[in-house]
């Protein structure tokens, strides 16, 4: 398992360009499955969930093409199989985003329930239940969803709480119902947004997207003809860059970004003492050589404060000047950076879903361990500032997750190498 070795104490200093979205590429991936023709998605970003969903959508039989640009052309009509595998599906719960479409084109599909997860049981109930409600047979048996549906209705569904994945699957399903389908309390995250247009782009009648009230008039097929659907900016990708270079008093301008889905982040780097300026596709940040303020978050569903950014931010708060108070609203599980944050010398009490952190002027470095994707992510921001070496084991997470982060972290003047095992 590779390691990354990052030596601390380096102000950042330069640009970046910004990747896809790894949240909005995989429901995106999943989605062609409902175009009879052609179409290809770009700017999808070169990692390890990616490799994952075309190998999924390669094992049912679908045609995957890279071309010289990395777009990936998908061609749905080879389609074999409907089954999702328990072996990939235990690598990444993102799997469940194949059942909505195949369900709604095919009548049918097989996939394995994902199991519980570092940061929380992460349930799919709300996935099933909608489904269900619009008609399909659903039998949960050996490990496996057995969906059967021969046509899905509309209905009216109403979520009992804001399920990113559950909005994107129950969508998906309804652009082929019968009727119209109507999501109440659904998931505003632009990456949902992101999904809609794509499947609008294929035909589908997507009405409200980034709202909590979703309409979506069923139609008799999709097809995007070839068509290529550019991936959005990811917003979490780009957060954690401005936090390492915040975290370590430096500079950095952000290209190919979208600074308006990035409001409730910007302000906490605002609040901690960077000067921040935006146009339409960049974001530049100043932190003029000063230690951060801490501040204090409550991770909430979009557009509040997100908690795939709560681990970079405790990062911060561990050496800002003051006390900062973290609660986690979305995953019960999500501290477990805390503990490898404590080895490094951080002061953090966690009392049930909030951590107190007392910020100190430097953490030292030490050998520590990944435990999920952001919780990785914070150890290598907390390695940047910290004095000395610090070994991050086990980053197969931060793969799933950031394209090249020893590149990018590098091109801006960070001590940083991956270390082969
Ligand atoms: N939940 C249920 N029942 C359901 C679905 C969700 O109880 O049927 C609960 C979950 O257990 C959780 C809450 O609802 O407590 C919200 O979970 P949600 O379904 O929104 O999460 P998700 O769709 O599984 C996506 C992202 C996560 C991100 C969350 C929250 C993708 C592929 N994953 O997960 O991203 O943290 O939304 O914004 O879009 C990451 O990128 O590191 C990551 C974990």
């Amino acid at each position: 398992m590779d390691k990354l070795l990052i030596t601390g104490g380096i102000p950042l200093n330069g640009e970046l360009r910004v990747s896809g979205a790894k949240n909005a590429a995989l429901p995106i991936l999943a989605g062609t499955l409902l175009s009879e023709t052609l179409v290809s998605v770009g700017n999808v970003p070169h990692l390890l969930d990616i490799t994952t969903t075309m190998e999924l959508l390669g094992r049912m039989g679908i045609g995957l093409t890279v071309d010289e640009k990395l777009n990936i052309e998908v061609d749905t009509r080879s389609i074999g199989s409907y089954l999702a595998p328990y072996d990939l599906v235990k690598t990444m719960r993102a799997s469940i985003l194949v059942l909505g479409p195949l369900v709604a084109r095919f009548g049918q599909a097989e996939v394995s329930l994902p199991g519980g997860c570092a940061i929380g049981g992460r349930p799919v109930n709300l996935h099933l239940q909608g489904l269900a409600q619009m008609g399909a047979e659903i039998d949960v048996r050996n490990g496996y969803i057995h969906a059967r549906a021969k046509r899905l209705k509309g209905c009216r569904l109403v979520l009992d709480l804001v399920t990113v994945t559950g909005t994107e699957n129950l969508m998906m399903a309804a652009t082929l119902a019968e009727g119209t389908t109507v999501i109440e309390n659904a998931a505003r995250e632009p990456e949902v947004v992101d999904l809609a247009n794509f499947l609008n782009m294929m035909g589908a009648r997507i009405h409200g997207a980034g709202t909590d009230v979703l309409e979506i008039e069923g139609v008799p097929s999709l097809s995007a003809d070839g068509r290529l659907y550019r991936v959005m900016p990811d917003r979490i990708e780009a957060g954690t860059y401005l936090v390492a270079a915040a975290i370590t008093g430096g500079r950095l301008k952000l290209k190919d970004v979208r600074p308006e889905i990035l409001d409730a982040v910007l302000q906490k780097l605002r609040e901690a003492g960077a000067r921040i300026s935006v146009t339409d596709d960049t974001v530049e940040l100043d932190m003029g050589g000063q230690r951060p303020h801490a501040v204090s978050i409550r991770t909430a569903p979009y557009p509040a404060f997100p908690t795939d950014m709560q681990a970079q931010f405790m990062a911060l708060n561990a050496v800002a000047d003051g006390v900062g108070v973290i609660t986690e609203t979305i995953f019960e599980n999500r501290f477990m950076h805390v503990q490898e944050m404590q080895r490094m010398g951080a002061d953090i009490t966690v009392e049930s879903h909030t951590a107190i952190i007392r910020g100190k002027p430097a953490l030292t470095g030490a050998p520590v361990m990944a435990t999920d994707l952001r919780a990785s992510a914070s150890l290598v921001l907390a390695g940047l500032v910290a004095e000395g070496q610090t070994m991050v084991d086990r980053i197969y997470h931060i793969d799933r997750g950031y394209e090249c982060i020893e590149e990018k972290l590098s091109q801006l003047g960070a001590e940083i190498r991956r270390v082969p095992q």
